[in-house]
């Protein structure tokens, strides 16, 4: 029985650096390459691994090596197709980052090639790990609220254009809309507490702050207005975020219909002052909402004749450490395990299809006067299998 699982990477830089919490020499995995196209991040990789892995440039050389079980894609989005889809082909199982892929084509293209393998695929939802979600997981399942009727859900990414101005993400041809990127995580944090899938929706959004006249290769670094600038980048990511390519919203409001009859809004804003990730579940029981900032969830129950409406709760959350909450060393050792044990991941490949699919219909809404759009199912994954 194989006892270690050795992982190549393909971006080893950025998300990439996830490959620190697999490469565990002593461990059940080991980091046995990395492919990128930066020559600088690739010798920083090598550097820091300090073993020999093997690098490339070309990702293809990667996935050719047979010593090589697992490939990891934290590549940009509209990578993602293309790097999973071989590496499935390839006979590698796979981690791909969310969101799966930028079109609902792309995602089925991916899931076909999954089917086909035989191998095991994972989509990087780490929200799905973090203490305060799985808390509010475990009271739905608990049946504490009753059956879920209306979500709510409210996004304030209070980094400005930190995340997502200053380079690739800022333009529709490289990610389609941002609801596929903190997006995907929100729609799938409904889909996953709910148990339901969305199948219509409709959205309004705009491109109200960032964006605008300055030319496309106008970097902070060398702005003229960089001392008075709010949106200065001191990061690797630094070009203007009111340039004129940029076309994806900075703000959206969407409307969904999940399975059931199930009611969701969600609001996403990338230019609010505090950074806010706000939920709110309504059953028929009672309601639950979670507060980040203060890492608390709170249940208030409504009057049941039962023991559930004599007293209300407040679950303070614990902290726990690593990236993102902590999710981020057990989303890596879940990978390890799917693949060594055959243990079931907690989001299935199709999940990371139905987010995409349900904010590629949003964002089609959007654009096209606020239309309801039907999601389309997954074919050959209805009724629902995962
Ligand atoms: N789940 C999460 O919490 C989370 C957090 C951050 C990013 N992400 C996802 O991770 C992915 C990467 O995001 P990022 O911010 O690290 O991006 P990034 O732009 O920093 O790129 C990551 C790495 O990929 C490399 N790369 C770019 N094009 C490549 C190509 N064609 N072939 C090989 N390597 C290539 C880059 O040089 C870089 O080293 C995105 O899909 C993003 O949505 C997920």
């Amino acid at each position: 029985m194989q006892t270690q699982l050795r992982i190549g990477m393909i971006g080893v830089d950025g998300r990439g650096g996830l490959w620190r919490h697999w490469h565990q020499p002593a461990g059940r995995s080991v980091i046995a390459g990395g492919a990128d196209i930066s020559a600088e991040a690739l010798e920083q990789f090598r550097t820091e691994h300090g073993g020999q892995p093997f690098v490339t440039s070309d990702y293809r050389e990667l996935l050719a090596r047979p010593d090589i079980d697992a490939i990891a894609v934290t590549s940009p989005d509209y990578c993602h197709e293309e790097h999973a889809v071989a590496a499935l082909e390839a006979g590698k199982h796979v981690f791909c980052e969310k969101p799966l892929a930028i079109t609902i084509g792309g995602c089925d293209h991916i899931l076909r090639a999954w089917r086909a393998s035989g191998r095991r695929l994972m989509v990087g939802f780490n929200m799905r790990y973090m203490n305060i979600f799985r808390v509010m997981k475990e009271i739905v399942e608990s049946g504490a609220i009753g059956e879920i009727k209306a979500v709510w859900v409210r996004h304030f990414v209070g980094f400005g254009s930190d995340f997502y101005f200053h380079d690739w993400h800022a333009t529709r041809a490289n990610g389609t809309s941002l609801l596929l990127q903190k997006g995907s995580h929100d729609i799938d944090m409904i889909h996953w507490i709910t148990g339901a899938y969305t199948t219509r929706t409709a959205a309004f959004g705009g491109l109200d702050f960032f964006g605008g006249d300055r030319p496309n290769d106008l970097t902070c670094t060398d702005c003229p207005d960089r001392d008075t600038c709010t949106e200065v980048s001191h990061s690797r990511r630094v070009q203007c975020a009111f340039r004129q390519e940029v076309d994806v919203e900075d703000n959206q409001v969407m409307i969904m219909e999940l399975e059931g009859g199930i009611k969701a809004s969600y609001l996403q804003c990338h230019f609010t002052p505090d950074y806010h990730r706000n939920y709110t579940f309504i059953g028929t029981q009672g309601r639950i909402e979670n507060s980040e900032p203060e890492m608390k969830v709170w249940l208030k129950t409504r009057k049941s004749r039962t023991w559930r409406d004599l007293a209300d709760r407040t679950y303070d959350i614990k902290p726990a450490e690593g990236g993102h909450g902590g999710a981020d060393p057990v989303i890596c050792r879940d990978f390890v395990e799917m693949v060594l044990d055959g243990k079931e991941p907690l989001a299935p490949p199709l999940a990371g299809r139905m987010s995409v699919a349900a904010g590629v219909c949003a964002a089609h809404s959007l654009r096209n006067g606020g239309i309801p759009v039907e999601v389309p199912p997954a074919a050959g994954f209805w009724p629902r299998d995962n």
